[in-house]
This record gives C-alpha cells, sequence and structure tokens, in this order.
C-alpha cells in the first residue's frame, strides 16, 4: 500500500541541523532504516522533503489518488501552516503527525499544532523512533479502516 512521507522546511539537513536535538541521522538514513520495517507492514512509503509550504499542500493533493494515507512532519509549519492544515483536512485518507523531538517540551510557540485536529493522531518526542511509530498507527489505522 502507497503512502506518502512528508517532511516539511529544514528536514532536508537533519543530521546536520542541531544534532543535539534532532539526533545525528539525516533524512536519507531514516528512510533507508526505515525501508524493511515498511514493508513488513505492506506499506510502501514514499518520502517527500520541501522547504516550501505549497509543495506539501501539492504532494498532498496529487498524492490523495494514489497514497493510502501518509505521515507528515511539517517542521516549523506544524506551527502556523493554516493552508497545509487545510490540506490535510481534504486529503481523503489518514495523515499521522510525527515529530522528532518533544514539541511540548520546548520552546512555547511549539506547544500549538495548527495540523493536529486534521490528523488521526501523532508521534513526537522519540527522535528517529518517531517515524518508525508512526509508519506502525498508520499500518493499523489503515487495517482498521479496511475491516
Ligand atoms: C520538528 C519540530 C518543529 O517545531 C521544528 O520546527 C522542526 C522539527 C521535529 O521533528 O521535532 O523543524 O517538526
Amino acid at each position: 500500500m502507497k503512502i506518502l512521507v512528508l517532511n516539511g522546511p529544514n528536514l532536508g539537513i537533519l543530521g546536520r541541523r542541531e544534532p543535539e536535538v534532532y539526533g545525528t541521522e539525516s533524512l536519507a538514513d531514516i528512510e533507508t532504516a526505515l525501508a524493511p520495517v515498511a514493508a513488513e507492514l505492506g506499506l510502501d512509503p514514499e518520502w517527500i522533503q520541501s522547504n516550501h509550504e505549497g509543495d506539501l499542500i501539492e504532494a498532498l493533493q496529487d498524492g490523495a489518488g494514489r497514497a493510502a494515507g501518509a505521515l507528515l512532519n511539517a517542521g516549523a509549519l506544524t506551527h502556523y501552516g493554516l493552508a497545509l492544515a487545510d490540506a490535510v483536512r481534504a486529503f481523503p485518507h489518514p495523515v499521522i503527525e510525527v515529530h522528532l523531538s518533544n514539541v511540548h517540551a520546548r520552546e512555547h510557540w511549539r506547544r500549538r499544532s495548527v495540523l493536529a485536529g486534521a490528523c488521526a493522531g501523532g508521534v513526537y518526542g522519540f527522535g528517529a523512533d518517531s517515524y518508525r511509530l508512526a509508519l506502525q498507527a498508520l499500518a493499523r489505522v489503515l487495517e482498521v479502516d479496511r475491516r
């Protein structure tokens, strides 16, 4: 089952970016490590990263016909990306919000997610493992949807 794994601003420099907060693995490292996990879950992830909100919106719109769900780490757009939140609402499949860091234990402004209410659920605070847990959650949600 095809799914989207969407990554927003600054996630393309993961590994080099504040490694004490986000870890030393690049997005490509995470993608490689999770490929067998996804395959085991019957998921075929398409990884996309963009620093631009419009690209993420288009990825959701274009992907709606071929993907059964999505993981979304929108980076800072999480906190103010209202157009992206509307695109998540318009996406006709479950979306899981993902964050590497514990956004609730950091600056106050990171506690607000404009995406959370449009998502099936969220995983945050477990570093690269947040993606693994979110893949598992999405597989469960899709299984339940199919029943
Ligand atoms: C992040 C958390 C956001 O607040 C931040 O702007 C990011 C990364 C995370 O994965 O922890 O870019 O989404």
